[in-house]
């Protein structure tokens, strides 16, 4: 009978025990989930992420390139240009989550009108809708401050100039 009590007792705290590893188990999994989801810049993975001076880089590469691509009637290549921004500001979105509501704002206001212009094969509302983007791109440099509290409205973007970009790439397509 005294056996048995001394069983039942080691069987209770293996099944504690057990309870305990999973329920440590099951928070430390939460907590790294929720630090793999949430940008947190004092962890290294986190601050090696792109952050929106090297997105903008992509942004501004990409807005020449949808440019030169409705000039030599690839729609195509536009749809895909234009389509990349928005993948890439998303990253910005996830990396600088403080920017996050005007890079939303921006794509619906801007960019989507853009991508209707190109689906629509519409040269003229293209064109409208470019020069609409680059007042929206210029109003956020304007709008954005840096950490010494001043803005980035030296970052003026305007209509493409000179020649295609990427001169191994034949931007009228196949
Ligand atoms: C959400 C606001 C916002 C919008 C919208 C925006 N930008 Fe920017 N842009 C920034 C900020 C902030 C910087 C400075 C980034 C930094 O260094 O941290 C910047 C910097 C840049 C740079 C300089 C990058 C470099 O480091 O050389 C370019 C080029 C650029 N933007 C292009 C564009 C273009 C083109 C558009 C529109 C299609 C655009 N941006 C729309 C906020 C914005």
């Amino acid at each position: 009978m005294q056996q048995k009590g001394l069983m039942y007792s080691i069987g209770t705290s293996v099944v504690l025990a057990i309870i305990a590893v999973v329920v440590a188990v099951v928070i430390s999994n939460g907590q790294t989930t929720s630090k793999l989801n949430n940008a947190d810049r004092s962890m290294t993975l986190w601050n090696i992420q792109p952050g929106l001076g090297t997105i903008m880089i992509e942004y501004g590469a990409r807005m020449n390139n949808a440019w030169w691509a409705v000039d030599a009637d690839n729609w195509d290549m536009a749809k895909y240009q234009v389509k990349e921004m928005t993948e890439i500001q998303e990253v910005g979105e996830v990396t600088r989550p403080s920017h996050a509501d005007a890079l939303k704002k921006f794509e619906k206001n801007d960019i989507d009108p853009m991508m209707q212009a190109v689906d629509a094969k519409d040269k003229d509302a293209f064109v409208a809708a470019y020069d609409k983007a680059i007042t929206g791109c210029n109003q956020c440099h304007g709008d954005t401050k840096g950490k010494d509290g001043s803005s980035y409205r030296f970052v003026k973007i305007i209509r493409p100039t000179g020649n295609y970009p990427f001169s191994n790439v034949d931007w009228a397509g196949q």
